[in-house]
């Protein structure tokens, strides 16, 4: 019987078919060029050959997963891409393994990171922010809805797909909670330097509020091309972060210098957007956004300048 339940000639009988689906295979893709690399994966190119389809393959070596005990991360990343299904983000299609690697297939996202695209044009202009960062917002409103908190949003892991929509990604650090995850809880993960929150800094804590400031430092950084804590080193960085030290060029745009202001609050339920400062509404009602159709952003043009 082969596994959706096909007479094969050796068993010489038949059994009912059964409604399971087919588990994909290596030998099922043509693989092309890799998209890109990270620690402890490898994500390329692969059309399905049957169906023409492509998927950007996720590819780990389940040996290296094992020895460098990742294998808790790759399961949270499954557990949680399969339960996202939402233009903001990748989409996780279906996972299989040989004796070696597991691959996960995700949709393609082939127009690069939000940081490529900072760094080709050095900074975006007011509507560029203004379109992407609601598509952000859009995007963690769902994301927290579901009680996941992402813990290392950064431009890297923000990328395009063909329209220049953002697909947000890597999922690896993601923590789903068993409660609303407003209050601040032990986390043993500590994010990217330069959008590490300050409590998760101070008190080894993290909640939804976290993602929120890393939204601030990503518009900043959007909007001006720089990080707003900047330093020679690590140590530096984090004291800025924890004394909220950061300042705007002059001539910033006043509801910009307002949106990251309400963000980047030390105190995480003094984050606009946050369920004590009157949720994603609150943060969706700011000036900055005015002229945002925020029912219909997955279907809006990109601006002209990207
Ligand atoms: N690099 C990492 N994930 C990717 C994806 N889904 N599409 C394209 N490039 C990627």
């Amino acid at each position: 019987m082969t596994e959706n339940g096909v007479k094969t000639e050796e068993q010489g009988h038949i059994e009912a078919a059964q409604p399971k689906r087919i588990k994909k295979k290596r030998g099922d893709f043509r693989f092309g060029p890799t998209l890109g690399e990270g620690s402890y994966s490898t994500v390329i190119l692969a059309r399905e050959i049957e169906s023409g389809r492509e998927y950007a393959m996720k590819v780990l070596e389940k040996r290296h997963i094992m020895r460098e005990k990742k294998v808790p991360q790759v399961e949270r990343e499954k557990q949680v891409l399969s339960r996202l299904d939402h233009p903001f983000f990748v989409r996780l299609y279906f996972t299989f393994q040989d004796t070696e690697r597991l691959y996960f297939g995700l949709s393609v996202a082939r127009k690069g990171e939000l940081l490529s695209k900072i760094k080709q044009l050095g900074k975006f202009d007011l509507e560029c922010s203004r379109f992407y960062t609601a598509q952000i917002v859009s995007a963690l409103q769902h994301l927290h809805s579901l009680n996941i908190i992402h813990r290392d949003l950064k431009p890297e892991n923000i990328l395009f797909n063909d329209k220049m929509q953002i697909q947000i990604t890597d999922f690896g650090t993601a923590k789903e909670l068993k409660d609303s995850g407003d209050e601040p809880r032990s986390s043993s993960f500590v994010g990217t330097a330069q959008y590490v929150s300050p409590e998760l800094l101070k008190d080894k804590k993290a909640c939804k509020s976290s993602d929120l400031w890393a939204l601030g430092c990503i518009v900043y950084q959007m909007l001006t091309g720089q990080f707003p804590f900047k330093a020679p080193n690590e140590y530096l960085i984090f004291q800025q972060i924890v004394n909220c030290k950061y300042e705007f060029p002059e001539d910033f745009d006043p509801n910009a210098r307002d949106l990251i202001s309400s963000l980047l609050q030390l105190d995480p339920m003094m984050r606009l957007g946050s369920s004590s400062c009157g949720g994603y509404e609150k943060l969706m009602e700011h000036p900055f956004f005015t002229g945002i159709d925020w029912e219909n952003l997955a279907n809006q043009a990109a601006p002209k300048t990207m």
